[in-house]
């Protein structure tokens, strides 16, 4: 450590110069002597002392007093007085400077090194708890939270950064000003002015929380603020000390809970709909292709019964009836396909990657799977999944190929659908909910019953990848 650098304000030089041996001795840098005012400022322009020891009459205007009041608002350094006053009110005027101590003179050797190491070492300690108290309130200044301080007689103490923007009002406006006469707050329900916010949150007891409430801005607009909390400071005799207070804007909480509340309203009309549509289509089917069958029957019957050429009447009566049960069968296989309840899912989907389809090259590869987990609810949603995915490959990306893989893990089944078409913004497709398109929605809502989690990257140039694990045995799979 370098040595400790020393200033001798003593205009007598006898006393400073055995002062500086003293220190000499003891191991202490002097670097320099002065004895007035002038000589000191001038000595600490060059070279800032560490300690000044300071004899409170010195030449000059000022004496040592006024002198040391300057270096401490210059360079803030500690002080040590010498005197062989024992005048009262001089010494009274020296405490007010708050200094290290007080040389008498004439002074001993082992006296002065003493009360310098006392000296050093206060400074040492003041100094790292005024550092760890200034990043302290740099912290809290900083804090994206609001916190406000509260007196015991309800002042304001402070106020950090973020209160200070929540509030429209600035520290130095309100300090020491009545809280409740600067911070306005309204009942988050009804609207109406809190007169004594104190009593509304019963500061007598311990920490109160609180959700939502209404500060009032200056310009008159109603900030909602919550995740909030009143906590009354008490001391060893149970006096009120002060009081914290911290909340937060919550406006975009508000905003964000909001959207959430339309897309599960969507999300709900959504499958209301896609009920609806799907009863239409079947209606329609029934009507259309069963209903057109068996009226075509009807017709049939009585010229059947009368007829001259009984045998080719009852060759087209028997088509009819063969069309019909087709055609049920047709209607019945799209409802479910009759398949997922016979075949295992990866021989589903490879069926369904068989299908003819001109526009759309997909492949199908499966490992590992164990199948004697997979229940016939799963292989549905999955097989969903995979049709949504398909469907949506052709319809937006004018992909080439798809391939669908089927990868069994220790617990759980990965299948993964990757296109090779142009893409889209992902991070969009909430909006795209909100317009009326379903079917990524549905697919993450499979995804959710079946207690799993699932993955959607797109590229403009690679195209689009969806992966989902679902956990064999329900137990919910959490996100990484
Ligand atoms: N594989 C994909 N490649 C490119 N764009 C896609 C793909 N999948 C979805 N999209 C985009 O995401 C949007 C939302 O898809 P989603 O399946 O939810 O709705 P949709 O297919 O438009 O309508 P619906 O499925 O309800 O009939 C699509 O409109 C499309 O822009
Ligand atoms: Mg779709």
């Amino acid at each position: 450590m370098s040595r400790v650098k020393i200033l001798i304000v003593e205009d007598a030089q006898l006393i400073a110069v055995h002062l500086q041996k003293i220190l000499q001795n003891a191991n202490y840098e002097i670097i320099g002597r002065a004895v007035s005012y002038d000589e000191v400022m001038d000595i600490c322009k060059k070279k800032v002392p560490d300690i000044v020891l300071m004899d409170i009459m010195i030449e000059g205007e000022k004496d040592g007093i006024e002198t040391a009041i300057e270096l401490k608002e210059k360079y803030d350094l500690p002080i040590i007085y010498l005197t062989a006053l024992t005048d009262g009110i001089t010494i009274e005027r020296a405490k007010m400077t708050n200094p290290y101590g007080y040389l008498m003179k004439p002074f001993q050797e082992e006296q002065v090194v003493t009360l310098l190491e006392m000296a050093i070492h206060k400074f040492t300690v003041e100094n790292k708890l005024r550092e760890s108290e200034e990043k302290f309130k740099a912290a809290v200044a900083s804090i994206s939270e609001a916190l406000i301080v509260v007196n015991e007689d309800f002042t304001i103490n402070y106020i950090n950064k973020s209160a200070e923007d929540i509030s429209g009002l600035s520290l130095e406006e309100i300090e020491g000003h009545i809280f409740t006469e600067a911070f306005q707050f309204l009942d988050y329900a009804t609207h109406e002015h809190i007169v004594n916010i104190w009593k509304y949150f019963n500061i007598d007891k311990k920490e109160q929380k609180f959700d939502s409430l209404y500060l009032l801005h200056p310009s008159g607009k109603k900030v909602p603020i919550g995740d909030g909390s009143i906590t009354p400071v008490f001391d060893d005799k149970k006096l009120l000390k002060s009081i914290v207070l911290t909340f937060k804007d919550i406006t975009q909480k508000l905003k964000n809970d909001q959207k959430l509340k339309e897309i599960e309203k969507t999300k709900l009309s959504a499958i209301i709909e896609g009920q609806e549509m799907e009863r239409a289509r079947i209606a329609r089917e029934i009507h259309d292709g069963l209903g057109q069958t068996l009226n075509a029957i009807k017709l049939n019957i009585n010229p059947l019964l009368n007829a001259p050429d009984k045998a080719r009447a009852e060759v087209d009566l028997k088509n009819l009836i063969g069309e019909a049960i087709m055609e049920t069968g047709r209607i019945s296989e799209n409802l479910l396909p009759s398949k997922l309840k016979d075949f295992d899912i990866a021989t589903c989907l490879l069926s369904l990657a068989n299908q003819k389809n001109d526009k759309l090259n997909i492949s199908f590869e499966s490992t590992e799977v164990k199948h004697d987990q997979i229940g016939i609810n799963k292989k549905i949603n999955l097989y969903r999944i995979a049709q949504e995915s398909i469907s949506n490959a052709i319809k937006h990306a004018e992909a080439k190929n798809l391939n669908i893989q089927l990868r069994g893990e220790n617990k759980s089944l990965v299948m993964t659908i990757e296109d090779d078409g142009h893409g889209f913004d992902v991070a969009n497709r909430k909006e795209k909910l909100l317009e009326g398109h379903h079917g990524l929605q549905n697919i993450e809502d499979r995804v959710q019953i079946m207690n799993g989690i699932i993955d959607i990257e797109s590229n403009a140039n690679l195209g689009t990848v969806i992966i989902v694990e679902v956990p064999y045995d329900g137990t919910k799979i959490a996100k990484v």
